[in-house]
């Protein structure tokens, strides 16, 4: 019997078998130029954007092109984003500068991926205006780069192959990493919460959790590897487990992972408040692995907002789990995102948001203007405000936000701490960046050869949100 997993192990084993190929014509190719051929990969949106990201950078890499930070490249492969219409309106500005890349190199390939090409408008607006395009694909078959290519090469038209949605989880694909020392995990896909303003649910389709033994697995190999850090990603990773073949919770399989020798640190994001557990909570208090870090978005501060948004939850809610959260792990650090404008927001329910801003006091938030995403529930509701009035909102919210930040990322001034290295700093580098366990960076002294290691710091200065330390 044709069971799922073997199905997916066929379709691995697919993919392969066309990366072998592509290698020799590669290859040939490369020769014939005399020169690597290049690729450039360009990423919008969040880690799971970016985990995609670096799963087709595996399979470029594997089938011989070579990495280049510049666009005019022979393989440009860009990684959209759709949650708010200005990550639309950054591709299509892109795209039209691209043209003239092509011009110059007829040999090149154009591929778009991504939330944004889930949408039907988007690859019609696309066929019709951008014909450099070479190659369209979506969020559920990353899996596939390699024989869409191996198709663009053996056919003349824009290839182009979006799937409503997926059941498939193709594992044991390469993946080409960014850091050696850490390292993003899926451990989910995709979201079920359908919040009324978010075309998540509508781009990533339902949600389906890896198998814990798979997880458990690569997590190994990324160890052996040398890799110390990893984030669990996820839309909602509180959700994990619910609808596998022998469920297993969230924290159930934090604490699998907990055990895994030779891990330091263990991150994970996204939560959602309606369904963050006691017990996740008590395996968070123990763990001597979990970061001590919280995303918690709370949208809005406002019961009735929130209801507007299909959050299913009030402000007492969110304001009795933070209390527990802090109470159970006292030095934790609680970060979130906030829109701003959202349609039926008035100023009462702005000052009620204020209000949670001022009593949880987050490390930092992520302030957004509401965008309106057609097809969503949101996008037929009336303003209750004008575009002036929510403009003065978000910016007197983000002065609270940033004023409270300042304060509260600035409380460890004067303590030894451990960070892992992460790098040179981007402005000086005389100077190293580490991260603490609270995902606040630290800049001190010191050469690249640490990179990767963990080292005690003291913190001696707060620069409001970040640190500069030094080695002890
Ligand atoms: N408009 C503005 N912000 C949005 N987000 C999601 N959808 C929208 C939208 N339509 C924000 C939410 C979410 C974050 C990733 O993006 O705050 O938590
Ligand atoms: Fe979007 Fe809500 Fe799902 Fe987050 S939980 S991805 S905001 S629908």
């Amino acid at each position: 019997m044709r069971t799922e997993q073997n199905i997916n192990e066929l379709e691995a084993l697919k993919q392969k078998e066309i990366m072998e190929r592509l290698k020799v014509r590669i290859a040939k190719k490369t020769e014939e130029l005399g020169r690597p051929l290049t690729y450039c990969s360009v990423c919008f949106g969040c880690q799971m954007n970016a985990k995609d990201s670096e799963k087709l950078e595996g399979i470029l890499e594997t089938i011989g092109y070579v990495r280049s930070e510049s666009e005019d490249a022979d393989f440009l492969i860009m990684n959209t984003c759709t949650v708010r219409e200005n990550a639309n309106l950054r591709v299509y500005g892109r795209l039209g500068q691209l043209k003239k890349y092509k011009k110059k190199n007829p040999n090149m390939l154009i591929a778009l991926c991504g939330c944004m090409m889930q949408e039907s408008l988007v690859v019609e607006k696309i066929k019709q205006s951008y014909r450099h395009v070479d190659i369209i694909f979506g969020t559920h078959n990353v899996f596939k780069l390699a024989e869409l290519i191996e198709n663009k090469l053996n056919s003349k038209g824009m290839v182009i192959d979006i799937w409503e949605g997926t059941t498939e989880i193709v594992e044991d694909l390469p993946s080409d990493r960014k850091y050696d020392f850490k390292c993003g995990v899926n451990i989910m896909f995709g979201c079920n919460n359908f919040c009324s303003y978010c075309i998540v649910p509508y781009v990533r389709g339902r949600e389906r959790s890896r198998k814990p033994e798979d997880i458990i697995a690569e997590i190994k190999n990324l160890v052996a590897d040398g890799v110390v850090e990893v984030m669990l990603l996820g839309q909602n990773v509180n959700s994990y487990g619910k609808n596998l073949e022998n469920p297993l919770s969230f924290a159930q399989l934090l604490e699998q992972i907990e055990e895994i020798e030779g891990l330091k640190r263990i991150r994970f994001m996204t939560s959602h408040p309606k369904d963050l557990s006691d017990e996740l909570i008590a395996v968070m208090a123990k763990s001597k692995k979990i970061c001590k870090h919280l995303h918690l978005p709370m949208q809005s501060g406002s019961t009735k907002v929130l209801a507007d948004m299909n959050r299913r939850y009030t402000k007492e809610d969110y304001l009795a789990l933070v209390e527990k959260i802090k109470t159970a792990i006292p030095d934790i650090s609680l970060t979130t995102d906030i829109i701003v404008g959202f349609p039926t927001e008035t100023e009462a329910d702005i000052e009620e948001t204020l209000d949670v801003v001022r009593k949880v006091r987050f490390d930092s938030a992520f302030t957004f203007i509401y965008s309106k995403r057609t097809g969503t529930p949101a996008a037929t509701m009336e303003f209750a405000a004008t575009e002036e009035e929510i403009k003065e909102r978000f910016d007197r919210l983000l002065k609270e936000v940033q004023d409270i930040a300042k304060e509260t990322c600035s409380k460890d001034q004067g303590k030894i701490m451990e960070v892992l290295v992460e790098g040179l700093d981007e402005q000086d580098d005389s100077l190293l960046t580490g991260r603490l366990s609270n995902n606040i960076l630290v800049h001190f002294p010191g050469d690249a050869s640490l990179i990767g290691t963990f080292q005690n710091v003291k913190l001696i200065k707060s620069k409001g949100f970040y640190y500069i330390g030094e080695r002890v």
